[in-house]
């Protein structure tokens, strides 16, 4: 990313769009980046869904359903006006609701009336003794009539329904995401993981080796610059990789999202993975979570390759997630990278409630700050560190 970054700068170009720049950057990169942003004299467009690096920007717009809409101001900003702009519409829908409500009472009333009247009618003209043909057609007229009211009155429903629809819309608009926590035991004292004096590859001799015990309900950010081994340990944990040299012993109850999402296969279908992983929750509970998820019906059943970068972040977490049996260790390579921030917040709305262990990799602060982790892996200068978060 930075050597892609490197060429832009150097393009002279009069106007530069960025798609999404700081996906993998760490944290002191990214600040480089805003650093230079700043400076950038042309035009400019970011895709971002990097808070730090909206907070940024002098602008947001933003592309849904509905089309473009222009919030002007930063991140803070936006997220204020997206607030409101929730709640309005929410209040909206409750208002249209309980108007038809009111409404349908009315109707019902009108109703029960109108057939009183009816009947009543038809008494009387029975009672009256008057001549057959005169009768029919009173009978005619008053049925006339109540066909006209009725239809007034389905009109009048089905104007209110499309009312209600309508301002459902815009509330689904603005509609969560919802990532289930796998239900996991607590298992306090239980050892997920031990590495002790493990050295990485690929990773200089000189640096010292790792002690890592990770039990039960561990929660442990593992934060560094990029190239410090994060994801090497990562895969050293998931026994993707053998160790250079130390021991490390890992659990198979273990989920590992890696940063380059190679756990799912390009060419099958996300609900042919899911299904696979587990086979025993039901086709039908299993596409709802998906359809929970933000991929609906006809994205399931593409091919992998198909989908963009944060549905295929989700489709892989649905599929190690959702798995039987469930995981009790999760590990997350900087999965925040290509997620929306509903998508985001749904992530860690889902990681807070989780139960099991979790060791996560990001550079998102805001994203780690949301998790409350206890236990901070870092790489500083040539030391692993582990401290309390
Ligand atoms: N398969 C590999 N072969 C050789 N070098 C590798 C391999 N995988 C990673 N490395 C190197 O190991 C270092 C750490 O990489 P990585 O763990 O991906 O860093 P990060 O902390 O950014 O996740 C990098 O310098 C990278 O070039
Ligand atoms: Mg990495």
């Amino acid at each position: 990313m930075r050597v892609a970054l490197a060429g832009a700068w150097l393009c002279e170009a009069d106007f530069m769009i960025l798609d999404e720049p700081s996906n993998h950057l760490d944290h002191t990169a990214l600040l480089q980046l805003i650093t230079e942003l700043h400076l950038w004299h042309g035009g400019l467009l970011v895709v971002s869904h990097d808070r730090v690096l909206l907070e940024s920007m002098a602008r947001v717009v933003e592309l849904s359903p509905s089309g473009l809409n222009n919030y002007g101001g930063n991140y803070s900003f936006y997220s204020r006006q997206k607030r409101h702009e929730t709640e309005n519409a929410l209040h909206l829908l409750r208002q249209r609701k309980h108007e038809r409500q009111r409404e349908q009472k009315n109707i019902l009333k009108q109703k029960a009336c109108l057939e009183q009247r009816q009947s009543r009618g038809n008494r009387q003209r029975a009672d009256a003794n008057q001549a057959k043909i005169l009768l029919g057609r009173q009978k005619q007229r008053s049925e006339t009539s109540a066909g006209k009211v009725k239809l007034q009155h389905s009109e009048r429903l089905e104007q209110l329904n499309q009312q209600v629809r309508d301002a459902s819309s815009r509330v689904g608009e603005n509609a969560e995401i919802v990532l289930h926590s796998p239900s996991t035991n607590r298992l306090f004292s239980r050892h997920l993981a031990e590495l002790s004096e493990v050295q990485l590859p690929f990773i200089s001799t000189l640096f010292p080796s790792i002690e890592l015990e990770v039990t039960g309900q561990a929660r442990i950010g593992i934060v560094g610059r990029n190239g410090s081994g994060k994801s090497t340990l990562l895969k050293v944990i998931a026994g993707q990789l053998q160790p250079l040299s130390g021991h490390c012993r890992t659990t198979d109850a273990q989920a590992w999202l890696d940063q380059h999402l190679t756990g799912l296969d390009p060419h099958r279908s996300v609900l042919e993975q899911v299904l696979e992983a587990n086979q025993t929750a039901g086709e039908a509970t299993l596409r709802m979570r998906l359809a929970q998820l933000g991929l609906d019906a006809a994205k399931i059943q593409q091919p992998a390759v198909s989908l963009s970068g944060g549905e295929r972040v989700k489709a892989t977490l649905a599929c190690k997630l959702y798995a039987d049996p469930a995981p009790r260790l999760l590990l997350l390579d900087e999965p925040s990278n290509h997620l929306d921030l509903t998508s985001i917040r749904a992530l860690e709305t889902m990681l807070d409630a989780w139960n099991g262990a979790l060791i996560v990799v990001s550079h998102d602060r805001f994203f780690l700050e949301n998790l409350h982790l206890t236990l901070r892996l870092t790489l500083e200068g040539n030391s692993w560190r582990l401290e309390p978060w």
